[in-house]
């Protein structure tokens, strides 16, 4: 059957290719509401989504909160700063009392790996998303991205995509590798051995600790920023940003002789320019960056949706 049927998303890791493809079609067909004048339709209306972001963000909360607005849900955020955390309440009493109060959804984005886990199990009648779990999953992220380039490229089954830099602490690159595999496209990972996780060849990838090889006929080059916050204390995984950006950040001079011409430069943000990217690249003509954050806010309208029902949910309360 294709379709999505699950009350979560907490990864991409055991999803079908059927699931991905579902999401994204739906997607899809979401982003038309973010190109009209009047930019909401009443699928979630009276559903209530509850933000609980506990680690800093701008882009995913913010696409998060216009996508549940779009849908008409009634939105609540709370953040890391303003919430009971800080007073030493764990976050599984947060959240107990967060569901007590009946919202449909609470996106959560938290600095250790598993919390939306432990959640999704904690409350039985509320839909978890994870909005990014310390360096475990980004799932919305890597669901953006694949269809940034599902659109750019007409498809992802065998197209080849290059994840450069911090792989060992990216969320981002492990949501990626699980969906870009499950949905057949070839994938290289690219930075310091001192940054890629030992035994990540187990996942289906092909390991390169040289950019020029690393990049060589990719179709699509994906950089990501160094994971400061989450290096270990007294790790030295690179000698300094100088030389990390001479090793393995890019630039248009690099692009010209080692890439495809009509290669596809993506980055979730936030950039470090003059670190993994020159401008003259975030900003040049193969950059598609700004496509992924148009698209994120139509992912994220599509899991939101899904997770309560979809079509399903809404012709039964008569909202479709
Ligand atoms: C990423 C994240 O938070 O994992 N950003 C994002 O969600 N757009 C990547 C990062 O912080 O480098």
């Amino acid at each position: 059957m294709t379709g999505f049927v699950r009350k979560d998303l907490i990864g991409l890791q055991g999803l079908s290719a059927d699931e991905i493809g579902y999401v994204l079609d739906v997607a899809d067909q979401f982003r038309f509401v973010n190109l009209r004048s009047i930019k909401k339709v009443p699928t979630l209306r009276g559903k209530s989504v509850v933000h609980l972001f506990l680690e800093p963000s701008t882009r995913t909360r913010t696409s998060f909160d216009i996508a549940a607005k779009r849908l008409s849900a009634d939105t609540f955020s709370i953040s890391g700063g303003s919430s009971s955390t800080t007073k030493g309440e764990t976050l599984l009493d947060t959240a107990r009392n967060l569901a007590a109060m009946h919202p449909d959804i609470i996106v959560l984005r938290h600095a250790r790996a598993g919390a939306p886990g432990l959640l999704s199990d904690a409350l039985p009648n509320t839909s978890i998303i994870n909005a990014g779990d310390g360096r475990h999953e980004h799932p919305t992220q890597a669901l953006l991205d694949m269809l940034t380039i599902r659109r750019a490229l007409g498809g992802l089954k065998g197209r080849t995509v290059t994840i450069v830099g911090d792989i060992t602490h990216s969320r981002v690159a492990r949501s990626n590798i699980w969906g870009l595999r499950t949905m057949g496209a070839k994938v290289r990972v690219c930075g310091p051995r001192t940054l890629i996780p030992p035994g990540i060849e187990e996942l289906g990838v092909e390991v390169h600790d040289n950019l020029q090889d690393g990049i060589r006929k990719a179709d699509v080059v994906m950089m990501l920023r160094i994971q400061k916050e989450r290096l270990s204390r007294g790790g030295h995984f690179f000698p300094t940003s100088r030389e990390y950006s001479r090793m393995f950040g890019l630039n248009r001079e690099k692009l010209r002789r080692w890439a495809r011409k009509d290669v596809l430069i993506m980055h979730p943000g936030p950039i470090n320019r003059g670190v993994e990217l020159e401008p003259e690249v975030a900003d040049g003509e193969w950059s598609v960056i700004l496509d992924q954050v148009e698209n994120g806010v139509a992912v994220r309208m599509a899991v939101m949706y899904l997770v309560l029902g979809g079509e399903g949910a809404a012709r039964r309360e008569g909202r479709g």
